[in-house]
């Protein structure tokens, strides 16, 4: 087994920041050491990094990826392999991916071809949740199969009918099975019966742009179905994660239930942080025409600005009303993909790429006194470890971690765009133009280096399956 000493370096945590040297031998952190102090003289390693004035963060945890997802008459343009190694390139060293089960599907046949997609291919560590689309006896008993599986977390949609929807009932049915074997209960909660009636409207008085996709689900439809999603959690008893928020007033919803005492928790994703409605609308390109804006297709949608959202979504996260931050990460091309829906926004595929950049997006909010330090930290990695079941080996740097590190320079400089940082499979950037102050210098992935100033160095087949346990936020 190897030694790797990470010499120099300030070590952050959610509580706070440490001169410390880390000793990693073999797969785990062993020890945290004040530079200075050690008995016999200085520790020698077979590798040291030298941190010097960097920052020295556990590994990004990011909760909320599809990759290779079969969705919108295509599949997420990025596979296992080349989406897990953008990861990387990026900081992040564990994903955890959505197993989708549609209507007709065997929830645990979907889990096995999950496991087949991603064993293998994976250049970091990965977890499954569970989508159900398709409620029935059979998929509430596989709930518990996998619940000993190590796939502890369940997603049903409140929109997409015919596709992923399930009705208030079937909703009701899972999260009583929920309730029961503790696993958490994670909700896309958009009206989606408002939203095909105004879909509909606005293609037949001929409103075609991609900017309809965002003005045809309206904050009120996510803000009364987040609200549905928690009277059923409160009638049921069973705990509540609301991803991709979006709208003000769905935070609002999440925020009085937790003042409640409701086990209810939110995530959103960098595109509601920076990304507008506004913009959508403006991006018009010679090569794509008004088509440009399908790039930002994604659901819940980018919100106005001019009311408020994004800044009301970064002041949520300083004050805990939401707790994650995950990317959401379903990267489609334009090419062949996002232009099926040239003249019929509702055929675009929905989803954004940005697995590569959430962990520098994220330091933006640092960089510009928006978040702290130790709060990123808590966001984009301790608090999705202990959320879903990984806390302990993922999501801090302590003796019997696993040694997933990012050493991270905040005097660097990253930019970003598709002929620059870009290793995500997809022929452009939703991230196109922003520039990082900050750089993800070296990354350990269970104490191997898979990035450093070479590139990416690592294997796929590196990263491997994560059981999960029960959430840590329960009691
Ligand atoms: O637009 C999105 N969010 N695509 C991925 C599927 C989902 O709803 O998470
Ligand atoms: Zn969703
Ligand atoms: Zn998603």
């Amino acid at each position: 087994m190897s030694t790797v000493l990470i010499r120099g370096g300030t070590v952050v945590s959610t509580t706070g920041r440490v001169a410390a040297d880390v000793l990693v031998d073999g797969e785990r952190i062993v020890a945290l050491i004040t530079p200075g102090t050690e008995p016999l003289g200085p520790i020698t390693a077979d590798t040291t990094i030298d941190a010097t004035g960097k920052y020295v963060f556990p590994g990004g945890v990011d909760a909320h990826t599809h990759m290779e997802m079969p969705f919108g008459g295509t599949y997420a343009s990025d596979t296992f392999e080349t989406g897990t190694r953008a990861a990387a390139w990026g900081g992040t060293t564990t994903i955890i991916d959505f197993v989708v089960q549609y209507q007709g599907q065997r929830v645990m046949d979907q889990y096995a071809e999950w496991h087949e997609k991603a064993a293998g291919n994976c250049a970091i560590d990965y977890g499954f949740h569970q989508i159900l689309s398709d409620v029935q006896d059979e998929s509430l008993q596989a709930m518990d199969e996998l619940v000993a599986e190590g796939v502890t977390s369940f997603k049903l949609f409140m929109a997409y009918k015919g596709v992923l929807f399930s009705d208030d009932g079937q909703i009701l049915r899972a999260f009583q099975k929920g309730a029961s074997n503790g696993a958490m209960m994670m909700m896309h909660a958009e009206n989606g019966a408002i939203i095909d009636v105004l879909v509909k409207q606005a293609l037949e008085a001929h409103n075609t742009s991609p900017y309809w996709h965002g003005i045809t689900r309206p904050w009120q439809a996510e803000e009364e179905a987040t609200h549905r999603a928690i009277m059923i959690a409160d009638i049921t008893g069973a705990p509540l994660y609301v991803v991709h928020v979006s709208a003000k007033q769905a935070v609002e919803q999440i925020a009085a239930a937790r003042d409640r005492g409701m086990n209810v928790f939110g995530e959103t994703c960098p595109q509601y942080l920076y990304l507008s409605l506004e913009e959508q609308l403006a991006a018009v390109s010679e090569e794509w025409g008004e088509l440009e804006g399908a790039k930002w297709v994604c659901s819940t949608p980018l919100r106005s600005r001019h009311e408020g959202h994004q800044d009301h979504m970064w002041q949520s996260l300083r004050t805990n009303d939401i707790q994650m931050v995950s990317t959401d990460h379903c990267p489609f091309c334009m090419k062949e993909q996002k232009e099926m829906g040239r003249g019929d926004f509702s055929k675009i595929p929905n989803g954004i790429g940005s697995v590569e950049h959430r962990m520098d997006l994220m330091y933006q909010g640092v960089a510009t006194g928006k978040i702290s330090l130790e709060r990123f930290v808590e966001l984009t990695s301790t608090t999705p470890a202990r959320m879903f079941g990984l806390y302990g080996r993922k999501g801090v740097i302590a003796p019997g971690a696993d040694a997933d590190i990012v050493v991270y320079d905040p005097s660097g400089h990253t930019s970003i765009g598709v002929d620059k940082t870009h290793h995500m499979n997809m022929d452009y950037s939703a991230w196109e133009g922003f520039e990082i102050d900050g750089h993800v210098d070296v990354v350990l992935s269970r104490g191997t280096v898979i990035v450093d100033e070479r590139g990416y160095v690592g294997k796929a087949g590196h990263g491997q399956y994560l059981k999960r346990s029960l959430s840590q936020y329960l009691i």
